[in-house]
């Protein structure tokens, strides 16, 4: 559960910010050299999803897909990572792959929002698509719309807060990117990284490709059984036969099922840590 209300992490000591939920300067966003724009990322919630991801968190299931890409593919194989974020996370991968794979995609369903910043330097960030998420600064506190109902009163004040953003018909807008420097600057130098804005339930316009990887998406958190199950299929849909599918999860601890993607659906390859917690879902799957 998250508050909707929270003070700027910069006006409170570090020795209290276990107690006070603090967030990073949102601010920060329009500034993309900004060490904090993973975790600025990370506390942004659209269409029900939070964007929460880190450095160093697909230790496992990295290794395993750079020994697939070297010793499957010979070093050609094409990578799709789907709901990448702010994508630190394709970035870490593509350094350990070095020049070993074809082509590689950071796919997510929203790769910028819309930015409006007040003559004071306050903004709020919204997306078009979903009208339920909207974030607004001022100058001590950050407030989102994107918590439960159960914060009340900040839920109220948050709500009531949130309806002045009206105003900022008035102030400066901007579309920003919420794809980390580092990521925009890959894309920008190699021409074989591309960011792709697309949801995994929609078609795949390119080649099929050998390694989909789905890191803490999946979930049931977030998705149904049955929403999941869909996504399946149409993963199943993306990957050639013999490709491999990587889902990962970050509990206490990172767990990986690598599965084998076969003619008719997907079999067990690989499982680390206990697997992945939808592996009934990913190996029930059969096609047509
Ligand atoms: C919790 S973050 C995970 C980020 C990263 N993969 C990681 O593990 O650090 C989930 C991401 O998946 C994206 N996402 C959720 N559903 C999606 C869908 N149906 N298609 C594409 N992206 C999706 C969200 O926008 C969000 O950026």
């Amino acid at each position: 559960m998250r508050c909707p209300v929270k003070l700027k992490r910069k006006f409170v000591p570090s020795l209290l910010q276990s107690f006070v939920p603090t967030a990073p300067d949102i601010e920060k966003l329009v500034d993309p050299r900004s060490e904090e724009f993973s975790s600025i990322v990370s506390g942004i919630k659209i269409s029900d999803c939070w964007r929460t991801t880190s450095r160093h968190r697909h230790m496992l299931a990295d290794e395993l897909i750079v020994d697939c890409s070297r010793n499957l593919y010979d070093s050609k194989a094409a990578i799709a990572d789907f709901g990448v974020s702010d994508g630190v996370t394709s970035v870490q991968l593509i350094m350990q792959l070095g020049c070993d794979f074809s082509r590689f995609f950071m796919v997510d369903s929203n790769l910028d929002v819309l930015c409006f910043v007040d003559h004071a330097g306050r903004i709020t960030v919204q997306d078009e698509h979903s009208e339920q998420f909207s974030i607004r600064t001022s100058r001590f506190f950050v407030v989102y719309r994107n918590a439960p109902e159960s914060w009340f009163p900040f839920t109220w004040i948050s709500n009531w807060y949130l309806s002045r953003s009206l105003e900022n018909e008035r102030s400066m807008r901007m579309r920003i990117s919420l794809l980390h420097p580092e990521a925009r600057e890959l894309i920008e130098c190699d021409s074989r990284v591309t960011a792709e804005r697309l949801d995994i339930l929609t078609p795949w316009p390119f080649l099929r490709v050998n390694i989909a990887k789905v890191a803490n998406v999946l979930n049931r958190t977030y998705y149904s059984e049955s929403a999941i199950s869909n996504c399946i299929e149409s993963l199943w849909a993306k990957i050639l036969v013999g490709g491999r599918l990587v889902i990962v999860e970050n509990r206490s601890v990172e767990k990986v099922g690598v599965y084998v993607r076969t003619q008719s659906g997907f079999s067990l390859d690989v499982e680390m840590n206990g697997g992945s917690e939808i592996d009934a879902i990913v190996r029930e799957y059969q096609s047509g």
